[in-house]
């Protein structure tokens, strides 16, 4: 098993931002059975990010042909709005902005209450500090290493300390229980490095639905982690 710096298994979740809209069961399917540890799903608004993508009719319908655990990661202005129905469809997490929510510590217990694991994502610029006061209201923190609102771009290289500040804090607090998520831009060229940095719970959208055969993708991810265990 591959393990992350503080002892838990790594988790790989794909985002299915990148995979091929008119063929998605066939996309979701096929990460399922290559090894998928969750299913990572970007909402967007067209408010909090420049982008639209699905909202929960489409998860309703991933819900049947997949038992990953689905993620929801909203991009949108007022989240509480979508929980009821996400929680309705089986969703195992949501993750929320810390940007795009005016009162987190409600929207959290909501979270919360409706039976689902509460996360929050922090944008480039948002200092990891932000998290302190609620880290017990959380079970993950997504560091996010692109601006939000679109796959396939470049990892941005701050962000190796950020994720490193990241892992010391919630160690420091002993927030063991807290995972620790990284999204954007992630390969299995620097994902070993992600890891070292101390994620746990890895998102990639464009390496895993791009060219290469999910499969492949997979095989090279976990050669990659165990050689550097
Ligand atoms: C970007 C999304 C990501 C995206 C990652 O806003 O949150 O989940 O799909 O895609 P890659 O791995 O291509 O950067
Ligand atoms: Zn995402």
């Amino acid at each position: 098993m591959m393990l992350s710096r503080n002892g838990r298994k790594i988790l790989i979740a794909p985002s299915i931002l990148s995979a091929d809209f008119l063929a998605l069961g066939e996309e979701v399917r096929e990460a399922s059975s290559a090894g998928a540890d969750l299913l990572h799903l970007d909402m967007m608004d067209g408010h909090f990010v420049p982008n639209l993508t699905f909202g929960p009719p489409v998860i309703e319908g991933l819900r049947k042909i997949t038992d990953v655990p689905l993620e929801a990661h909203l991009m949108v202005e007022h989240p509480e709005i979508y929980l009821p129905e996400l929680a309705q469809y089986g969703m195992h997490r949501v993750t929320v902005h810390w940007e795009a929510s005016s009162h987190l510590h409600y929207v959290l217990s909501r979270i919360r209450e409706l039976g689902m694991r509460a996360g929050v994502a922090l944008s480039p610029a948002t200092p990891v500090t932000m998290v302190s006061e609620i880290l017990d209201m959380i079970d993950l923190v997504l560091v996010m290493t692109v601006n939000p609102g679109f796959g396939g771009q470049s990892f941005i290289p701050h962000s190796f300390e950020k994720i490193a500040a990241m892992r010391d804090l919630l160690d420091k607090r002993g927030a063991s229980h807290v995972r620790l998520e990284v999204d954007g831009g992630i390969k299995p060229a620097n994902i070993a490095r992600v890891v070292d940095c101390g994620a746990d719970t890895v998102v990639m959208g464009s390496a895993i639905f791009g060219d290469t055969p999910c499969e492949a993708v997979f095989r090279d991810i976990r050669k990659r982690l165990e050689e550097n265990q």
